[in-house]
């Protein structure tokens, strides 16, 4: 199969690209509370942002079903609603809570396509200022390899700043 090479910036101007985001998003969000807002917020300028960028979305931990994520914010093509953890690669990131990279998303067991256009994805986990675990942000591309240690620097101090105990 033929592979479309990722349309990715290099690895210092995506780095860059990372660090600018970080401060407009704190920027924005200064003195908002609501949580809803401020993962709209996050998908808004992530994907905004970033050409590589073809779903962005959360995945919460439902309340009522602990062990299982439910859609949350996001922009793209219509999203599954619902990923018991350890499924795919939103439940693999869920469950072990670590972040998941996965540059050929045919090749994970488990993948779920919600859109068969998504190639590869990254997965990070997001934490509340207590530690425990609000859900996955999740980002897919149509490009194979679009993701990688660059990405998952950059995601999580964002989703530190905005969610967690930064
Ligand atoms: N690709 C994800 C499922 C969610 S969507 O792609 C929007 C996964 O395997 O976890």
């Amino acid at each position: 199969m033929a592979q479309t090479p990722a349309p990715n910036l290099n690895t210092t101007d995506k780095a860059t690209a990372y660090a600018q985001l970080r401060a407009e998003i704190a920027a924005v969000l200064e003195g908002e509370p609501n949580l809803i807002a401020r993962m709209v917020t996050v998908v808004a300028l992530l994907a905004a942002t970033f050409d590589s960028y073809f779903w962005t979305g959360f995945y919460l931990v439902d309340p009522d079903r602990p062990n299982e994520l439910v859609v949350g914010p996001y922009q793209g093509t219509l999203g599954c609603l619902r990923i018991a953890f350890g499924r795919g690669v939103c439940g693999a990131a869920a469950q072990s809570r670590q972040t998941q990279i996965v540059p050929d998303v045919h090749a994970f067991p488990g993948h779920i396509a919600c859109d068969s256009r998504s190639n590869s994805e990254i997965v990070v986990p997001v934490f509340d200022r207590g530690g425990a675990l609000i859900g996955v942000l999740d980002v897919d591309s149509t490009a194979y390899g679009a993701f990688d240690e660059v990405d998952a620097a950059g995601l999580q101090a964002i989703l530190g700043d905005v969610f967690g105990s930064r």
